[in-house]
């Protein structure tokens, strides 16, 4: 698509690539803008069902923003790049499909705030997970101090971003951050596998689904709920609920379409 992000379709999934292996897929104003591009071309294709984002090679699925991006920069520059980005990740999580991050090395910075806003993280035995911004004099900008504690909670976020220190795979898998640890030669199979998982079920009820858990860390449990009921109750407006159940009563496998 461009030179730094790579979208391929395998049947109902969306595949999209950091492709700036140089730079251990780091992310700059262009690339941003090229995610963005990606995000917008299967949020309005209705074959692609699910996504996977990963990043190419062995070594990095994203090691952030483009540090270059950051020198002599003003105040203004670094709030709208800031808002871009979180824009941009602010899509993934509200896209009306489910989002996979098959996390192949440092998820670092942006990298690791990128995963957060994809719904199910998986990770190869090498990956490396890190806020190391405090390092740099800075402090994560992109969702990091929203997200990471909603994610695993006050504790390890507050250790994470403050110290900047970095968890490996196996710890993200103990600390629930990724729902599986595979090896690195396993993890695009494994990915693939979930995603298929994913596209085979109604559209319409993963959609709904994905908007009322997104709310859970934002609304009291009782508003939560309500949503919750008023959501399932608009499943019914498709034919796939009737599909399910229908194939339920039948022993048959559902075909669900999404209409
Ligand atoms: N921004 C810009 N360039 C980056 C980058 C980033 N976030 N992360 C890595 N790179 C570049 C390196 O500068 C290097 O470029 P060069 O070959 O032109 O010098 C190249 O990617 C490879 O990285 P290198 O550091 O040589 O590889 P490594 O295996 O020793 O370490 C990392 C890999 C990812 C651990 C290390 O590069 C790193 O810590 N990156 C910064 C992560 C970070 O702080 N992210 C938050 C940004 S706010």
């Amino acid at each position: 698509m461009t030179d730094t992000i790579a979208i391929s379709q395998h049947e109902a999934v969306g595949w999209i690539e950091i492709d700036r292996e140089q730079k251990a897929n780091a992310l700059n104003l262009d690339s941003l803008k090229a995610l963005d591009q990606a995000i917008e071309v299967y949020r309005n294709d209705e074959s692609v069902r699910c996504i996977v984002i990963t990043g190419k090679g062995g070594k990095a699925f994203c090691a952030g923003a483009d540090i270059a991006y950051y020198v002599d920069i003003e105040p203004l520059q670094a709030l709208a790049f800031m808002q871009y980005a979180q824009t941009v990740l602010a899509k993934l999580e509200e896209l009306p499909k489910p989002v996979i991050a098959a996390v192949n090395g440092y998820a670092l910075g942006g990298g690791m705030e990128l995963s957060l806003a994809c719904d199910i993280r998986i990770a190869s035995e090498n990956a490396i997970f890190g806020l190391p911004e405090v390092n740099l004099g800075l402090f994560p900008g992109w969702g990091g101090t929203q997200r990471l504690p909603r994610a695993v909670g006050l504790s390890v976020a507050k250790t994470m971003i403050l110290t900047g220190s970095r968890i490996s795979a196996s710890k993200a898998e103990q600390i629930g951050l990724v729902a599986g640890v595979v090896p690195p030669s396993e993890l695009r199979a494994h990915a693939a596998g979930i995603a298929r998982q994913l596209a085979d079920k109604s559209p319409t009820s993963l959609m709904l689904a994905k908007q009322a858990i997104n709310r859970a860390y934002d609304t009291d449990l009782r508003t939560g709920q309500q949503l919750e009921a008023v959501q399932l109750a608009l499943v019914y407006s498709g034919r796939d609920a009737q599909e399910g159940i229908n194939a339920f009563m039948e022993n048959r496998k559902p075909q669900y379409t999404g209409a």
